[in-house]
């Protein structure tokens, strides 16, 4: 999602002076707006996509964890980045929408380093083994749901690891306390983690905004 709370012109110059995506990401990207229609906005940015991978490699992470996957792009971007033999456990409830992540996960090569959990994500999350450190996250799925998966998952990260959290702006419209929608469970769940010893974190104004958050 494109960040609306700027100056238009802003994120398209950033979009533009990012490394650009390749040819797969950009025929999911394609793809996804003509199967899925309005329902592409919720796809990350592809500033956000080459943010992924770079973040996956400067954390050297060998077992990663996406809660959201859609249609796939995400997920590309953060098996792309794990080291050679490294695994991406992605999570998602619809057999539709993963169903063209799977096909594009062949096209990219990436098969072997993906593992699809269909299921609610935090049912998923209660079930992973307490001692195989996560190096690396992505939340990307039901807002209310965040803070649950955020509990799940820094029980199991590693020291050093990195959660990152989307749509953490929403809009522009997380500072007003008396807006509704998905905006009460964010600013709830962004005080959770600024409020968290076990952490550092920074919220990012890329697109929708992007949480890094690394525990020490
Ligand atoms: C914003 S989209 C994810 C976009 C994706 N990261 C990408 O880059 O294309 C949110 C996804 O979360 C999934 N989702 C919603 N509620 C969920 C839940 N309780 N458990 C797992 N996945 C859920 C939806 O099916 C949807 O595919």
């Amino acid at each position: 999602m494109k960040a609306s709370y700027q100056d238009p012109s802003v994120p398209d110059y950033v979009a533009a002076h990012a490394t650009q995506p390749d040819q797969v990401l950009r025929e999911l990207a394609v793809e996804t707006t003509a199967l899925t229609g309005g329902h592409a906005g919720m796809q990350i940015a592809p500033e956000q996509g080459t943010l992924l991978t770079m973040l996956v490699q400067l954390t050297g992470a060998k077992l990663a964890v996406e809660v959201g996957t859609f249609t796939g792009y995400s997920s590309i971007c953060i098996a792309r980045g794990l080291v050679p033999g490294g695994k991406l456990i992605a999570c998602d409830v619809s057999e539709e929408w993963t169903g063209v992540a799977r096909r594009y996960w062949e096209k990219a090569g990436l098969t072997d380093r993906i593992e699809l959990r269909l299921a609610p994500a935090q049912q998923t999350l209660e079930a992973l083994p307490e001692d195989e450190p996560i190096d690396f996250a992505f939340i990307d799925a039901d807002k209310p749901g965040y803070p649950g998966y955020y509990h799940e998952l820094i029980d199991r990260l590693a020291p050093g690891g990195l959660i990152c959290a989307d749509n953490t702006l929403q809009g522009g419209r997380i500072a007003d306390a008396e807006a509704g929608g998905n905006v009460p469970a964010m600013r709830a769940f962004n005080d959770l983690v600024s409020a968290d010893p076990q952490v550092d974190s920074v919220l990012l104004p890329i697109a929708d905004g992007l949480t890094l958050i690394r525990k020490r």
